[in-house]
């Protein structure tokens, strides 16, 4: 009695049909992609020319995770950090031309920075999730080996914090072992905030801010003023006669609102995987992230939402 024929595969695909199947001696089926790839023309030989992995210096960026414990979850907690920092390098990027272009009266250009700024934040509000799948026990088990190590001490979120007016003069501190990295904070806190800027910006567009605003010490904590509330709701009174500005202040309140949400979902992924044990930096741990949450970088853009 013949036995029926074992089907390999999807009889209904060319090339794994029963009679597809290559026998003995013969060259194997080519795969579908394969020729997918050569009609579409892709360059395959670079032995020559520059790559991707070339162009990004993947060579480097792949090479930079080095967990200290044995523990796989490190990895993780490494890849999520550093991810943070290369889009945080963006942010200020961005951030720094788009002060530059405020104070130019180049607002066009402003927005669409302003705009990509506040989009990155959002993305790093949801990488939060990605981070949130790691257990309390799964964190404690390579917590040891980050030593004091924190995000405490990240000079780029310092800058950003500067570039956004947070001009705390402590936070310069973890940096002065590393005068290359002191140098780029101070620059960061001794420059006019994008908020400076855009109060600057206000009144040469002919709405009235306060002199002692304009003329402060950029260096100094911003402390809400009340005439700035009263610039700002002429704006926000008539936003037709004050078009850019009105856009200005409403990116400025997005670019915020994406800040205020970054940090407490820092504080709430920290609180479901530390409690209310110290951070690897020294400072209380959840209490302190806490307190940061206080933090209002455009007080009057606030306010003046109770006035409309
Ligand atoms: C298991 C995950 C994490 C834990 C338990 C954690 C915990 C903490 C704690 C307790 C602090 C307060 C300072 C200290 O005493 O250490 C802190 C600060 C900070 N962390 Fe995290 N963190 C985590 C993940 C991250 C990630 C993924 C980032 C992204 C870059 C980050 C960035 C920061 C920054 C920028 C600060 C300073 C905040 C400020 O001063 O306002 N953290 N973190």
């Amino acid at each position: 009695m013949s036995l029926p024929p074992i089907h390999r595969g999807h009889p209904d695909r060319p090339g794994h049909s029963e009679d597809a199947e290559p026998a003995g001696d013969t060259q194997p089926a080519e795969h579908q992609g394969a020729g997918i790839v050569r009609e579409e023309g892709a360059k395959l030989d670079f032995t020559e020319s520059m790559t991707y992995g070339d162009y990004l210096h993947l060579d480097e960026v792949l090479a930079a995770q080095h967990p200290l414990s044995p523990e796989h979850n490190e990895l993780l907690f490494i890849v999520q950090h550093q991810t943070s920092e290369l889009w945080m390098k963006l942010m200020l990027h961005e951030l720094g031309a788009a002060i530059t272009s405020i104070a130019a009266d180049d607002l066009s250009q402003a927005f669409k920075m302003l705009a990509r700024v506040s989009r990155i934040m959002e993305q790093l509000v949801d990488a939060w999730d990605v981070l949130a799948t790691m257990t309390p026990s799964e964190y404690a088990a390579f917590r040891p080996y980050l030593a004091n190590s924190s995000g405490f001490q990240s000079w780029q979120y310092r800058q950003i914090e500067y570039a956004l007016g947070n001009k705390n003069p402590a936070m310069r501190g973890p940096h002065r072992h590393r005068p290359d990295l002191l140098a780029a904070v101070e620059a960061s806190f001794q420059a006019p905030s994008l908020y400076d800027e855009a109060l600057r910006l206000l009144a040469r567009r002919g709405i009235p801010v306060p002199a002692v605003v304009l003329e402060r010490d950029v260096t100094a904590p911003y402390v809400a003023d009340a005439g700035v509330t009263t610039a700002w709701e002429i704006v926000y009174r008539d936003p037709d006669a004050h078009w850019e500005l009105y856009q200005l202040g409403e990116e400025l309140v997005d670019l915020e609102d994406a800040f205020r949400l970054w940090r407490f979902r820092h504080l709430t992924t920290v609180a479901r995987i530390i409690g209310v044990k110290r951070g690897t930096g020294g400072t209380s741990g959840v209490g302190y992230l806490r307190k940061m949450l206080d933090v209002v970088l455009f007080p009057e853009l606030w306010e003046v939402r109770a006035l409309i």
